[in-house]
């Protein structure tokens, strides 16, 4: 069977690595794919945003799968384009891919079906957003309508900042036409957890919990970034949680999409916070998370092509999803600037043992080296029996990769740990 993997991120490293278990996953591309999943997998210096490319390489090439990891080719079509091929796909199509690319969408939808989320109010006129904010409670929380390379949230602490916020997406345009609409919602407080799942329109089926550590620096410090590690299980994902979840949130959100004409299969990831009035969603997306996917999958015991294909073909009801119930860490690496300004093209040393457990992010190849070419440069993942195991082992193990322009968290995992003390 050949396969074809649209992305090139750690993600799709994690994604590819897990596919090949399945020995009729024989023949595998990776559109852009990177310098480290090369060593894994064909890739092809397609962008993933090239639908028309896309398309065109996958009827050349006689692809039989698809599976769309990124948010932009979603939200943009790529699945609709290539089942109009003939070619099945992992992923949602455009109509359902919106619950992630319109912010107002799935404020709205949540509103219509009664899913808890913050209270908000949406903006398309800069005068009625900034007249609003003068009587609005702080912190504020604007967020621009579409997707913002994930820089569209502004917590604002003040009423001043947060009209700052509101200018920059509606004046200045900082995101395009994604801060055309804005919403302006309430500020929120508690854990969060990041619950993927597994739906096939009919049947959700959550993965195991995870943590995400969104801020470059110890401490929960410093700049927003896409991820710098994560574990699984996150213990505030209590069963009583995952209970209402599953009740309050992940049914009703399937039935939402599906009454609306918006039948979504892929992965459906569940942005939570577990605030004292019960969880509530932050966010939607319509793909796997990264780093998340770097330690779900890692504990996903059943064959991921054939769960994959179940979502695909609506059979995920008859088909077995059984998670490992150890734990995972990972840690990413990045590039010394993250998320700002970073430098490129440094040596990347990772010894041949340990790449099982590496997923590349941020690295090409260039005369058989691997050299840095991203922010988030790669992550590294251990599964052991206990979170403190696995938290030291994946410490362990990034001890042995090397770049000169090399920075990680030395924290990841602490607040889990802290929790599970409590
Ligand atoms: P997002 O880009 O939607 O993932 O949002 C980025 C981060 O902003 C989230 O992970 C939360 O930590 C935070 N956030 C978003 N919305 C709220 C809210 N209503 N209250 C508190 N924090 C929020
Ligand atoms: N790690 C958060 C995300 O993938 O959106």
């Amino acid at each position: 069977m050949k396969i074809m993997v649209i992305g090139g991120g750690g993600r799709e490293h994690a994604i590819v690595k897990k596919l090949k278990e399945n020995p009729a996953a024989e023949e595998i591309f990776v559109l852009p794919g990177n310098g480290g999943i090369a060593k894994d997998a064909v890739c092809v210096d397609i962008a993933a945003t090239d639908l028309d490319a896309i398309v065109a390489f996958a009827k050349e090439t006689g692809i039989d799968y698809a599976v769309v990891a990124p948010d932009d080719p979603l939200v943009l079509g790529l699945v609709d384009l290539l089942e109009a091929e003939g070619i099945p796909c992992f992923g949602p199509r455009k109509n359902a891919a919106i619950i992630e690319g319109s912010k107002v969408f799935s404020k709205n939808l949540m509103r219509k079906y009664g899913i808890p989320t913050a209270r908000y109010e949406v903006f398309t006129d800069m005068a009625a957003a900034l007249s609003y904010l003068d009587t609005a409670p702080v912190p504020a929380v604007v967020k621009a309508d579409g997707l913002a390379l994930g820089k569209g949230v502004i917590i604002a602490e003040t009423r001043e900042a947060a009209k700052e916020a509101v200018r920059s997406m509606m004046e200045e345009k900082k995101f395009g036409k994604s801060g055309e609409q804005i919403v302006i919602e309430e500020f929120l407080t508690g854990p969060e957890v990041s619950v993927l799942s597994f739906t096939d329109g009919k049947t959700v089926v959550p993965m195991v919990s995870s943590m995400d550590h969104k801020r470059a620096l110890d401490g929960d410090l410093g700049l927003n970034t896409g991820g710098m590690g994560t574990v699984a299980p996150n213990p505030y994902y209590t069963p009583a949680v995952a209970e209402r979840c599953m009740d309050e949130i992940f049914l009703p959100t399937v039935a939402a999409m599906n009454a609306e004409g918006r039948t979504f299969k892929g992965c459906l990831y569940f942005g939570l916070m577990i605030t004292p009035d019960g969880p509530k969603v932050i966010e939607y997306n319509c793909r796997f998370g990264d780093p998340e996917t770097q330690v779900v999958l890692p504990l996903l015991e059943s064959d991921l092509l054939t769960v994959m294909q179940a979502v695909t073909n609506e059979k995920l009801a008859e088909t077995p999803v059984v998670f490992s119930d150890r734990s995972a860490a990972c840690v990413i690496a990045a590039s010394k600037g993250y998320p700002e300004k970073y430098e490129k093209g440094a040596g990347i040393d990772i010894p041949e043992e340990i790449f099982p457990d590496v997923f590349v992010a941020g690295a090409k190849a260039e005369n058989g080296k691997l050299l840095t070419s991203g922010g988030r440069v790669l992550g590294v993942t251990a599964v052991a029996d206990t979170l403190s195991e696995a938290v030291a082992a994946a410490y362990e193990k990034i001890g042995k990769v090397q770049f000169s322009t090399m920075f990680y968290r030395r924290d990841i995992g602490r607040r889990a740990l802290q929790a599970k003390e409590d």
